[in-house]
């Protein structure tokens, strides 16, 4: 049984791969905050394990639990980094089959922004850190939302869309959240980033075009649910792509990564 997601399509492993440098994204993230040793590393909200993967890589001596909500996505992405190093366990954030304080880093990408109790997924993934071990919440804010200009046409079908899309328990201004919600789960220590994430200015590039086609084409029907048929979807993701390709259009979202830790004294339950 699968969690509840928007983006659940078969092509979604394949998407979410392309848009990384997963090897790339765990030195920049990840790296500032991985113990010496041999760390037990969990990946709430995996996906296919890509990025898991590029963590067993980079720290081989790493043992790494990639966890996700859809068995299927997650077995997709099985591959050579998995056996001792990599193990992939399917279940709800909300509610982590782990014992309390049993990783020494645990680690969000891009997975909050889709669940509505977020603060309870944070709440769990303060749990299972060891004492003094790392939190490290990595997610949007101003993604499909943040355009400048705004165009009557635009605007009649983002409204709509980010409405219906809010329903399903996504929230664009996640980002923005995650200082609280590890406030609230009991992390220390915190440190705030904030960098650019897409920066779309002028005519967007073929490839980017390509990935933001595949992500509104996966999400079509979530519009079409909202805006009352598919051929209302149909015209919105072209509204949409249109203002992409538009010499005019600036597009942007950032990222922000909190990184928190476990109270050292933090006792077991
Ligand atoms: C946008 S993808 C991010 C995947 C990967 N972390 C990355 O950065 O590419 C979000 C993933 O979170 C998973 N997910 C969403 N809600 C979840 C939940 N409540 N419990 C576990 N996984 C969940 C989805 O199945 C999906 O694979």
């Amino acid at each position: 049984m699968s969690v509840p997601y928007l983006m659940e399509d078969r092509r979604e492993a394949g998407r979410l791969v392309a848009k990384v440098d997963a090897d790339a994204w765990v030195r920049e993230y990840l790296a500032p905050v991985m113990p010496t040793g041999a760390p037990e590393v969990l990946d709430v909200g995996a996906g296919p394990g890509h990025i898991a993967q590029a963590v067993c890589r980079a720290w081989p001596d790493s043992r790494v639990v990639a966890f996700d909500g859809n068995p299927e996505r997650l077995a997709a992405g099985s591959g050579s980094a998995d056996g001792a190093a990599l193990v992939r366990r399917c279940g709800d954030a909300r509610d982590l089959p782990f014992e309390d304080g049993v990783f020494d880093v645990v680690y969000s990408r891009l997975m909050l922004q889709y669940v509505a109790e977020r603060g309870r997924a944070v709440a769990e993934m303060a749990r299972v850190t060891k004492p003094g071990g790392v939190v490290v919440l990595f997610d949007l804010d101003g993604q499909l939302v943040w355009h400048d200009p705004v165009s009557p046409a635009l605007s009649a079908v983002l409204d709509p869309v980010v409405a219906a899309l809010r329903a399903t328990g996504f929230d664009p201004h996640t980002g923005r959240q995650l200082y609280r919600l590890a406030r609230e789960a009991g992390l220390t220590d915190l440190a705030v980033r904030v960098d650019p994430y897409h920066v779309i200015a002028g005519p967007i590039e073929p490839a980017e075009r390509e990935q933001w086609h595949l992500k509104l084409d996966i999400a079509r029907p979530a519009i079409a649910r909202a805006l009352g048929s598919s051929g209302a979807a149909d015209k919105a993701v072209r509204i949409f792509l249109d203002h992409l390709d538009s010499e005019d259009t600036l597009t942007y979202s950032v990222a922000f990564t909190v990184t928190g830790r476990q109270k050292p004294g933090a006792r077991r339950r």
